[in-house]
Order: structure tokens, then sequence, then C-alpha cells
């Protein structure tokens, strides 16, 4: 852990170099960050390269399924939002983005796309733009939006170590500026008609086990048995999907925790012997997706005319490193990037500490999977294509709904 947090330190020096990170911190504390804000101090430093929108590969022109996408979460489908705070979760410099469309860093926490990526592509639309990295005009949302930050949970703490982030409220918040927004430039019923037509996408929680349970942060661990622990993060999923239900959402995606107990950095620290998964890890984390699942069939029944499914990365990703070799993947424990035993000990912070071809690993980093995982898990929540994952349809039956 002492090293990891040298790396961090290391780390934290080389982002310091990026003025319009340091500008907002000063200007703008914590919370109250807006594109604009953004924009002005992009527009009056030297951009770096990782804050541009990538621009979309070309896809069929046919119209797209769904009006507009939105993502919340971490860093699982942050796409630049952290470029923009001073964090030591960030994943703007090389190695990171590599064999994505412009192989330039992004902010993505892969060597490629992510699965909102992939998804995006699906629905027919381009790759959504972060909330922070676009600038604040409606034009530049209307077909979506991404929240989503690296470091942040569904508890406003979790991942506070690293530095910034934009917790699952926070974003829920950034999502109902953009909602205003809209109506300020349509008007009510155009916005609840663009809104809940469109689909919003959650792939948070997994931090509030990295950075909070797992490291007994406040004693948790004496105070709340998982199980507790999970009915709480659920509680407030709940909630924040109701939130968005009262803005006109209706459809919702939301996603498991990924098999963290498989990852190179716990491989690492729990001193796997022969890259078997720690199952004390793994075991919470099917817990969690038990709650969660349960829950959201619960509210599917209770929000009138919503269509929000279940997506449990977990059983998919198993599938993956169970079956590895069908998939293509012949190095399942250790990451493509990173030092030390599984890679797993040290992050991922340079290009010399990189793998040459990461097609076939199934983690990218310490944390991360890499594209080619991201690409299975992304048809897996489209239509199952791999294993079935997502509950009680697929993504593709939520938005196109079957002929009868
Ligand atoms: C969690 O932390 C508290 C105090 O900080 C300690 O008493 C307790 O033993 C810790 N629990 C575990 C399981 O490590
Ligand atoms: C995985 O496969 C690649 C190419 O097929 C090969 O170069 C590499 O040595 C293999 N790695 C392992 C750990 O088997
Ligand atoms: C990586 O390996 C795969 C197959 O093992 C191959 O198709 C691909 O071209 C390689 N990529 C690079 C960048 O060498």
């Amino acid at each position: 852990m002492a090293l990891n947090l040298v790396a961090c330190l290391i780390s934290l020096v080389i982002s310091s170099v990026f003025p319009q990170a340091r500008a907002l911190h000063h200007t703008q504390g914590f919370f109250g960050f807006t594109p604009n804000l953004v924009d002005f101090i992009s527009s009056t430093s030297s951009p770096s390269s990782s804050t541009s929108i990538p621009p979309t590969p070309s896809f069929p022109e046919t119209p797209p399924l769904v009006p507009a996408f939105f993502v919340i979460g971490d860093s699982s489908v942050d796409c630049g939002t952290n470029n923009f705070l001073v964090t030591l979760a960030r994943a703007d410099r090389l190695p990171y983005g590599r064999d994505f469309d412009t192989h330039r860093p992004t902010g993505r926490f892969c060597n490629g796309r992510i699965p909102v990526d992939y998804l995006a592509l699906r629905l027919g639309l381009p790759f959504v733009p972060s909330y922070l990295g676009q600038s604040g005009r409606v034009e530049d949302m209307l077909q979506g939006v991404n929240y989503a930050s690296a470091g942040a949970g569904i508890i406003f703490s979790s991942g506070s170590e690293l530095g910034q982030h934009v917790s699952l409220s926070q974003q829920i918040q950034q999502f109902t500026d953009t909602y205003q927004q809209f109506i300020l430039s349509m008007g009510e019923h155009g916005a609840a008609d663009l809104i809940s037509n469109s689909v919003v996408y959650i792939s948070i929680g997994i931090n509030d086990y990295i950075h909070f349970y797992l490291r007994n942060v406040s004693n948790v661990q004496n105070l709340f048995l998982p199980w507790s622990f999970n009915q709480f993060l659920a509680s407030i999923v709940r909630l924040e999907i109701k939130n968005l239900y009262t803005m006109n959402v209706r459809k919702v995606v939301v996603m498991g925790l990924a098999p963290i107990g498989c990852a190179p950095h716990y491989l690492s620290e729990y001193r796997s012997e022969n890259g078997e998964c720690i199952e004390v890890i793994n075991d919470i984390v099917r817990e969690f997706n038990f709650v969660m699942r349960y829950m959201i069939e619960q509210l599917g029944k209770e929000l009138r005319d919503s269509n929000i499914i279940f997506c449990d990365v977990f059983e998919g990703s198993m599938d993956i490193i169970k079956n590895h070799r069908r998939y293509g993947f012949n190095v399942t424990a250790d990451a493509c990037c990173g030092l030390g035993k599984y890679r797993g000990w040290l992050m991922c912070i340079s290009p010399e500490m990189a793998c040459s071809n990461a097609s076939n690993h199934i983690w990218w980093d310490q944390f991360h999977p890499t594209d080619a995982v991201n690409a299975i898990l992304a048809e897996n929540v489209w239509n199952g294509l791999h294993s079935n994952m997502c509950y009680p349809m697929n993504m593709e039956d939520m938005v196109v709904p079957k002929q009868k």
C-alpha cells in the first residue's frame, strides 16, 4: 500500500502540470463546477490534448433508436470528467487510450473503449461527451452527457482519499442542471419527451467497497455487516432513481458490480497463489448484486411506465474468466499495465509499464478490464450475445420493443 501511495504522489506531481485543473481548484473549490467555467478556463490556458471530445467512428446513417444516452457512474464509465479535477484518479496519459479510436488518452480507464462507447454506437448515437468536457451549450447535450467520475461512489465520501470526484448525488444534481437547460430551451413538454425516451445508464458502487468498506473507513466493518451495508447502498440508489423518475426518466440500465476479487490489485494485496480470485471480496460483490437486482425489480413495479433493467456484470465477467480460451484470452490474472505481482501492486502510470498487446489480456490495469472485455460485456448488455446478464430484459428489448 505504501508504495502505491508513492506512485500516487508521483502521478499527482505529473498531473499538477495541467494548469486547467489547478485553476479550477483555486477558483471553484470542490463542488461548483460548471461546463461554462471549464470552457472559460480551457480557452484561457493551453488545452491538453486529452480534453478534446474524440471523434466518433463512422456508423450507419440510420436514425438513432433513442434521442439521447446519459451516463452516471465511476471509472468503469468515466470518459473525461476527472481530467478537470485535482485527483490521483486520472487516465489522461499514455498508455491509457493507446488502442482507442484516436490512439490518445481521453480520461477513459482503459486501453481502448469503455462499455458505454460500444452501447452509444448500438443506439446509433455518437460517443457521449463528458459533462465537464463539453461546452455547456444545449446543442452539445442533446444526444446525451456522461457525468461519470473515477473514484466516485454511492456514498459521498467514498474515494475521497484520491482527491476530487463527483459522487452519485452530485452527478444527479448535474443531470438536473441539464434537464433544466432542456426545459429552458425546448419547453417542459419537449424536455419531458426527450428525457422519457432516452436511456440513463448507471454504473457505480465498486468504490464504496474499494475505498470505503474494505478499507474499514469510520470503523464501518464493526458497525455494518456486508449485508446491511449493501442494503444501505441499494436504498441510496433507489432514492436517486426515484429522483430521476421525477425528471421524467423512464428507461434506466443499472449495472451490477464486477468481480473485483479477481482484479490484479487484490490478487496482489491478498497474495493469491496461482491467480485464484479472492472469494471474501467476490462474496460481498455477489451479495450486493443480489440486493440491487431485487431492489430494481421492486422499483420497476412501483414506478408507472418505467423500464428499469439490472445487468449483472459479475456473471458476465466470471463467464469470461472461466471460459477465457473460448473468448481468446490467455492472460487472466496479470494486468497488461502495472508493476509487481500480477502487475497489480503498483498502478499503471507510464507506457513502459504496459504489455505490448492488450488484446489477449482480461485486465488492463489494477482494477479495470481491457477494451476486448468491455466489448463483450457491452454485447451482453445489448442482447445477451455471449451470456445473459440483464433482468428482466436486455437493453435492445428495452429500446426496440419486440414486434407482436
Ligand atoms: C475497523 O476499524 C476499527 C477501529 O478503527 C477496529 O477496531 C476494527 O477492528 C476494524 N475492523 C476490521 C475488521 O478490521
Ligand atoms: C498468449 O498468446 C500470445 C499470442 O497468441 C503469446 O505471444 C503469449 O506468449 C501468450 N501468453 C501466455 C501467458 O500464454
Ligand atoms: C494483438 O494480437 C491480436 C491477436 O492476438 C492481433 O489481432 C492484433 O493485431 C495485435 N495488435 C497489435 C497492436 O499488435
